[in-house]
């Protein structure tokens, strides 16, 4: 924004060359003709009134400045003049509401003006800036709906149109929005100061009465009026104005419908909106009971009611009887302490007690409303709150004819200008002087000796007045004066007929009914008439217990002292009293704030854009003490902080003073001022507070500090991260270690307890192994073994025992053999019963004598030459080989045969000798020797063959039964010519078995002993092959056959 180009005079008259009054006039003359209203002076906004929409307003515009602090200026850029533009009303509030935020100070925001200066504009201006950029929530946004829509309510009941304002507010109001911690607000409290109620009965000419009245004729519905016994037309009503009934540019009905819907919404309930109503409608029905003068019989004047009907209605429409009404409206009870005495009163007085109640009944009314809304809005008190007071009361007056509404109100204002003189100019000079600064004196107007003058708690007119009223004897609005007059003979601020008289003035606007006082804004002329009873504000007892009777729940709440019951004769305390105490009350609430000013200016008389009276404004800036105020302002400083504050606040700005500083707070401040190096001119150190000359140093070092704060919030962020990285880190690695080392833990235990089971295991197996070599014995698997072992063994026992008690024979023939009991020793009883047959043998064999040897020898022989080759050898088994069939022995003629040879006769047989030539058999008798074997002719026992065993080669015999055999003898043997031998015996086995041997024992030669049935054997010289067959058994009783075949074959049948 390009500010100072867009610049209209000056924006802050701090700025003014030079500072006189005309060029201030001709400043904001230029300033208002170009639409700039608002000027500063320092902090204290000068607010024109435009009469005209502005487009400056807004939440566009609330939204763009929001975030701008007062601080966050360009220091080359004066703040005042920035701050100007920047829509000086919400920048004042924004400055208020960012010190109640961020400073925790309570602030106030002191609105003062003429009566049209544009003060409840202003004020509402606040309130709307406030709500906007406070926070927002649904719970603050309802607040901030109730307190908004509080002021559409206030005003219809509060305020009404005026010859200076159109929508004149006839009451004080002040009004502490209060906040939370954030800034949020929580609530407020609305404080209102003595309401204009005489207006309810009378307005002066091109007045109005009160909005309501006129909203609610116009804007209620048919159904509502009907309710509420009404007629639309304001005509129709004593109270209401009959020339002004309209006000240009206001919708009565639709603000009707406002005032209704804020009701709402700040929390009425319907009933007690409709009772709300009937109060009303009550108040202008009273208006219309018209009263008559009656004299009565003693001659005394006395009143009554001229149409019953309206007192009728009223009577229905609050539930009292209409002739306890009629008889409160026109008697009056006395009450002493003694008796009770009621007089009747005159017309006069009869219309006063009906004003009278019709005004008590509105005022209060509007009394009720207010604590209403305060119910709503109210915050609980536990809470810890920071408040923002909004002080939008009544502006100076100086009207044609000042009564005693003129008087309180310009006492009010002339307290105000109080604060302002003591908050800003005195307490800013005495400040210096205190601090030991050096400073000129700037005069300007200390109106404490006015404020005096009124509220003296003894000599104060207010307390004279209350005196007054309360003095017993003859009292009167004169002798009020009078007394005046006589205390304040000498005052310089008190002025009247008698005390200009005395000092030999003459002055025609004074009438003889009044005084004067001259204010810090004026002379102010007042007229006494109506004092005394406007203070007394009195309501007769009868009517306040006639309205405490009716059946009206609101209206009956309004009259708590109508109760019959209540006997106290105190007074109440007066309406001056009350409102000086009231206005007490809100000074000492101000001084404990910080103030904001707000200095509404009226531009003309006639509520008209772009006009501007150059008197006008003239005397208001004069009485507002303007140019006295600039000229504070700029011989003063713009800013003052106690040292330690200033120090806590600025000390991060000075290398020496952060982050720690031990020494005091003057010389840390010195310090920290000192390395900024600023000029010399723009500090000023007091006695406990620095003083700096131009909000532009405050500025610059504003924007030092935010530059600097963002450097450490950046610092401690950094090692905040860094922190948190670092310790997010060490965590992260120390569960790493953790779960890594529980990880391997646990595989290790794992393995280990794998290992282990594997172990036990092997070693269970081992020890199981042992263990069951050491025990199988003792095992039950193992006893089926042993049993079967035992069995066994005994039955093998039993077996052999059975056995041996059951041998068989020792027959060697006998080949039985008892059977094994079991398959299993099978084998064992063959294998036994070989053993025993074998003994059976041996022991045979070991009883044979050497001779039975020698037979059974050649028994073996024979077998072994033999056995399986020929037919006849089975059946010379059994038979012994005796070997002398001849009997030898006993014959020694047989013995002679022997000859000379060898030895005895190994075998003596008879043999038949087969002539080879012809077949023929010729008997022989054969002798074996150890050497010999002797064949000799049994006829001739001479004729005898002798061969030697060592000739004879071979021998021959058949298969068959038969007994042939042949002899072949060696070719060279002596015998040999003659050929072989061809010969048959009966015992030709045994015949042939001692050959063999003697054979064997003569030559150490086996004889070769072929069994065949086909041989040859020589003979002379040549051979004859001697075939032998085998004739039919049993045929020849042993006996061959030979035949001749050919002459050399020889066919033996056998
Ligand atoms: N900032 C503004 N912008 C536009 N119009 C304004 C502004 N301020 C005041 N006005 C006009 O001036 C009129 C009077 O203003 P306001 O009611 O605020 O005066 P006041 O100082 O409260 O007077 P009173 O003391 O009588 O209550 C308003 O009704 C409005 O029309
Ligand atoms: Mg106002």
């Amino acid at each position: 924004m390009t500010l100072m180009e867009d610049s209209v005079g000056v924006g802050d008259l701090v700025l003014l060359e030079p500072l006189e009054e005309e060029p201030l006039l001709k400043n904001l003359q230029l300033r208002y003709e170009n639409k700039e209203i608002y000027t500063y002076i320092g902090n204290v906004l000068i607010s024109m009134n435009p009469y005209q929409q502005l487009p400056i307003y807004g939440p566009e515009f609330i939204a763009k400045y929001r975030d701008y602090t007062f601080y966050e200026l360009k220091p080359h850029i004066p703040t005042s003049v920035f701050t100007c533009f920047l829509l000086p009303s919400y920048a004042l509030a924004n400055v208020a509401y960012q010190s109640l935020r961020d400073r925790d100070r309570d602030q106030c925001i002191l609105i003062t003006g003429e009566s049209g200066a544009g003060k409840t504009e202003a004020s509402k201006l606040v309130m709307s800036y406030v709500a906007a950029v406070c926070g927002k929530g649904e719970q603050v946004n309802s607040v901030k709906e109730q307190l908004l829509q509080s002021n559409p309510v206030l005003e219809a009941f509060g305020n009404a149109k005026t010859i200076r304002n159109n929508n004149s507010s006839r009451f004080g109001k002040y009004m502490d929005i209060e906040f939370d911690f954030k800034g949020s607000p929580l609530g407020g409290v609305i404080t209102n100061y003595l309401l204009e109620k005489s207006r309810v009965v009378k307005q002066l000419e091109g007045e109005r009465n009160f909005h309501i009245f006129y909203q609610l004729l116009a804007g209620a519905d048919a159904h509502l009026l009907e309710a509420l016994k009404l007629k639309r037309d304001t005509s129709h009503y004593a109270y209401l104005n009959q020339k002004v009934s309209r006000v240009d540019g206001m919708d009565d009905a639709s603000n009707f419908k406002s005032v209704q819907n804020a009701m709402t919404v700040i929390g009425f309930s319907e009933v007690e909106i409709q009772q709300v109503l009937e109060v009303t409608a009550l108040v202008l029905k009273l208006g219309n009971v018209e009263l008559a003068d009656e004299s009565q019989a003693n001659g005394t004047s006395a009143s009554g009611i001229r149409d019953g009907r309206g007192v009728q209605e009223i009577g229905e429409m609050i539930g009292l009887n209409s002739e306890e009404l009629e008889k409160a409206l026109c008697s009056r009870t006395m009450k002493t302490a003694k008796e009770e005495v009621v007089t009747t009163l005159n017309f006069t007085q009869a219309q006063y007690a009906r004003d009278a109640l019709a005004k008590n009944i509105y005022s209060r009314l509007f009394n009720w409303i207010v604590n209403r809304i305060n119910e709503s809005i109210k915050v609980g008190n536990g809470e810890k709150k920071k408040v923002m007071g909004v002080l939008d009361i009544y502006g100076f007056e100086i009207l044609e004819d000042n009564s005693f509404e003129q008087f309180v109100i310009n006492y009010c204002n002339e307290k105000l200008q109080q604060v302002f003189i003591e908050m800003t100019l005195k307490e800013e000079q005495e400040e210096y002087k205190r601090e030991g600064i050096p400073w000129t004196k700037v005069d300007y107007f200390d109106n404490g000796i006015i404020c005096n003058l009124i509220e003296h708690n003894q000599q104060g007119i207010l307390a004279m007045l209350d005196e007054e009223c309360l003095r017993p004897g003859v009292v009167s609005d004169s002798t009020f004066l009078a007394k005046l007059n006589q205390v304040f003979s000498k005052h310089g601020y008190y002025e009247s007929k008698v005390t200009q008289n005395a000092q030999r003035q003459y002055d025609h606007t004074m009438g003889l009914s009044c005084f004067r006082i001259c204010h810090y804004a004026g002379k102010v002329t007042y007229n006494v008439n109506g004092f005394i009873d406007k203070n007394n504000d009195l309501l007769f007892r009868d009517l306040s217990q006639a309205m405490w009777k009716a059946q009206h729940p609101l209206l009956q709440s309004l009259f708590p002292e109508g109760v019959p019951t209540q006997t106290s004769l105190k007074r109440p305390p007066t309406a001056g009293a009350q409102f000086k105490s009231s206005v007490a009350i809100l000074m000492k609430n101000l001084y404990s704030k910080n103030p904001n000013y707000i200095r509404c200016i009226k531009p003309n008389e006639h509520q008209q854009r772009g006009q501007f009276s150059s008197e006008l404004v003239a005397v208001q800036t004069r009485y507002l003490g303007l140019l006295e105020n600039v000229r504070v302002r700029r011989a003063g400083y713009a800013y003052r902080q106690r040292y330690g504050p200033f120090l806590e606040r600025y000390r991060l700005l000075g290398r020496s003073t952060w982050p720690r500083w031990n020494g005091g707070d003057r010389e840390g401040v010195e310090k920290v001022l000192g390395e900024l190096s600023l000029s010399s001119e723009e500090l000023a150190f007091g006695k406990t507070k620095i003083f700096i000359r131009s909000p532009k140093t405050l500025f610059y070092l504003e924007e030092k500090r935010r530059l600097r704060l963002q450097q450490l919030a950046t610092l401690i962020q950094k090692i905040y991260r860094g922190w948190r990285c670092r310790t997010h880190y060490q965590l992260m690695r120390k569960s790493q270690i953790l779960i890594s080392s529980w990880f391997r833990g646990n595989m290790q235990r794992k393995h280990y307890a794998k290992i282990k089971a594997s172990v036990v295991l092997i070693q269970a197996f081992v020890r199981g192994w042992k263990a069951r070599k050491d025990y199988r014995k003792y095992f039950r698997s193992g006893a089926a073994l042993t049993l079967a072992d035992f069995i066994y063994k005994s039955i093998t026992q039993k077996f052999l025992l059975g056995l041996r008690n059951n041998l068989p024979s020792t027959n060697i023939l006998d080949r039985t053999w008892p059977a094994a009991p079991y398959r299993c020793f099978n084998t064992a009883n063959q294998e036994l019963q070989q053993l025993f047959y074998r003994w059976k043998c041996k022991r045979f064999r070991d009883r044979l004598s050497p001779k039975q040897v020698e037979i059974l020898k050649e028994k073996l022989c024979a077998s072994e030459l033999f056995k399986g080759k020929k037919a006849s050898y089975p059946q010379s088994v059994p038979i012994p080989f005796c070997g002398d069939y001849l009997g030898l022995q006993g014959n020694p003629k047989l013995q002679k045969l022997k000859g000379g040879e060898e030895g005895p006769v190994l075998m003596a047989d008879t043999v038949k000798k087969v002539n080879r030539g012809n077949g023929k058999t010729s008997s022989r008798i054969l002798l074996l020797t150890k050497g010999h074997v002797i064949l000799i002719d049994t006829k001739k026992s001479q004729a005898k063959t002798v061969i030697g065993l060592d000739s004879v080669a071979e021998v021959s015999v058949t298969s068959f039964k038969d007994g042939l055999f042949s002899l072949h003898l060696n070719e060279i043997s002596s015998v040999g010519s003659r050929g072989d031998f061809l010969l048959v015996s009966e015992h030709v086995i045994e015949l042939l078995t001692k050959m063999y041997q003697a054979v064997l024992d003569a030559t150490q030669r086996q004889l070769l002993i072929s069994v065949t049935e086909k041989f040859s054997v020589r003979f002379k010289e040549s051979s004859v092959a001697v075939k032998v067959i085998q004739g039919p058994e049993g045929d020849r009783n042993g006996k061959l056959k030979c035949k001749k075949k050919g002459s050399r074959c020889l066919e033996v049948t056998v």
